[in-house]
């Protein structure tokens, strides 16, 4: 029989490595909360349509990596719908902020979520087909000061506060301004204008981008169609002046805060809905997927979906790849995540403790402690050698020891063995 494993471009992510993980997205959860996020669960799949409407039917992500199907109606008063496991976050957060009426509170909503996304991309080093986020959006009407500069600076001071905290360090901030929506028709007709008589030359996939969204051109990683991609205008030159007075106050109050920056003129990234502000945080340790981030803003993103106006900002980062990050960086420095060992191993010395086992383990557990069940058919040197891997002291429960009520531990390091009364046992622990 063939074996079963995980599809291409999934994973299990096993212990200890998961702590790992726990500890970047408490991290997450602490640093959000203090600029006044909560956290919203969207489902993992949605009608396809949302993704249509709101990523852009022109995009990779649409048109070649998402897993859709056909749900069929299973009663009457169903109908068949096609349906798709989410490829981002952002387009379903913003159907529920018109879904829940959200705007009409008057106030900027702040929502950060952590779940899977689904993309059907190759699968390398940092790029998977399951792979998962931690974002934010900050959405809601003009008048709750959803447009202004303000918010993109607070984000982003937000995100190198967060990269601070975990301990990550050598990322780059990258960003640029895509302009309005009235500003991106004249720079798109520019780009196609620019294009026509060079496309020829460019790779495959960059000739069909020119026809239907040259704007993608941009942001391909093709070296062969660098220098093409050089010689094409810039989208900084077609931005009216609200776009560029904005983008300017984005850069002043990250001066002002001390936040570093790169502005780079070809950041347009690949998603339709951005205007604006786009940005990228990149880290060199992760080779050729190296943002370890991105986002921006989507003024016009909730009107896209028949929702009202109302602006917002927002990014999502790869969680696989900010572990891959922290797990090179803490390799280099011996603190790769280890299994944590238990405060004890409890061994039961016959079938006949097991029963007395589990109730001394459970009072144990209830003080707070990490408590190792052994098993009553366990040789006494099996216990040993099982206990010295998983934890730092094993407690031996015989039938004196039950009687007595006195237990014998043993700590591994110290090779020290003690008799302890049952009810000193748990602070005895503890303080060891
Ligand atoms: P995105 O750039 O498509 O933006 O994805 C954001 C981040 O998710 C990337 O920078 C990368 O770290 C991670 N990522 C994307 N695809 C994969 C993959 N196949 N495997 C591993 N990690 C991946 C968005 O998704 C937007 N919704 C961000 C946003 C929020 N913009 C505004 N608000």
């Amino acid at each position: 029989m063939t074996l079963l494993k995980a599809v291409r471009g999934t994973r299990d992510l096993l212990p200890p490595e998961t702590e790992l993980w726990d500890r970047v997205e408490s991290t997450a959860r602490r640093v959000f909360a203090r600029y006044n996020f909560g956290e919203i669960r969207t489902p993992v799949f949605e009608d396809t349509q949302l993704f249509a409407r709101g990523v852009g039917e022109e995009t990779d992500i649409v048109s070649k990596e998402m897993y859709t199907w056909e749900d069929r109606a299973r009663a009457q008063s169903e109908k068949s719908q096609s349906l798709t496991l989410r490829p981002e976050n952002t387009a379903g957060v913003v159907r529920a902020y018109i879904e829940h009426k959200l705007g009409e509170t008057g106030l900027l909503q702040k929502l950060y979520y952590i779940g899977p996304q689904f993309r059907r991309e190759r699968p390398q080093k940092g790029r998977y087909r399951q792979f998962w986020q931690i974002g934010a959006e900050a959405i809601g009407p003009p008048s709750a000061g959803s447009e202004s500069p303000l918010r993109d600076a607070e984000v982003l001071e937000m995100l190198a506060s967060f990269l601070d905290e975990l301990g990550i360090t050598g990322w780059t901030l990258v960003l640029n301004s895509v302009g309005s929506a009235s500003d991106r028709p004249k720079y798109v007709a520019a780009l196609r204008d620019a294009l026509a008589p060079v496309k020829d030359q460019m790779s495959p996939d960059n000739q069909r981008r020119a026809e239907t969204n040259p704007l993608r051109v941009l942001d391909s990683k093709d070296p062969a169609d660098e220098a093409i991609i050089a010689t094409l205008p810039k989208i900084a030159d077609y931005l009216d002046d609200e776009s560029k007075a904005h983008f300017a106050a984005v850069l002043a109050a990250l001066d002002a805060c001390g936040v570093k920056y790169e502005v780079n003129p070809r950041l347009v990234r690949g998603l339709d809905y951005y205007t604006r502000t786009t940005f990228e945080f990149t880290h060199g340790g992760l080779g050729a997927q190296n943002a370890l981030l991105g986002g921006g803003r989507y003024d016009g993103l909730s009107e896209m979906l028949g929702g009202p106006k109302a602006p917002g900002i927002g990014f999502a980062m790869g969680l696989d790849r900010l572990i891959l990050t922290l797990k090179t960086a803490e390799g280099a420095s011996s603190g790769a995540p280890q299994f944590a060992l238990a405060d004890a191993f409890l061994a039961p010395l016959g079938e006949a403790l097991n029963a007395p086992a589990l109730e001394l383990a459970r009072e144990l557990r209830r003080h707070g402690l990490r408590i190792e069940l052994g098993d009553g058919t366990f040789r006494l040197r099996k216990s040993f050698e099982i206990g010295n891997k998983l934890a730092h002291n094993i407690i031996l429960l015989g039938e004196d020891e039950q009687a007595s009520g006195i237990l014998t531990v043993k700590n591994f390091a110290t090779g020290e063995q003690t008799k302890i009364p049952r009810g000193e046992l748990a602070q005895t622990l503890k303080n060891s």
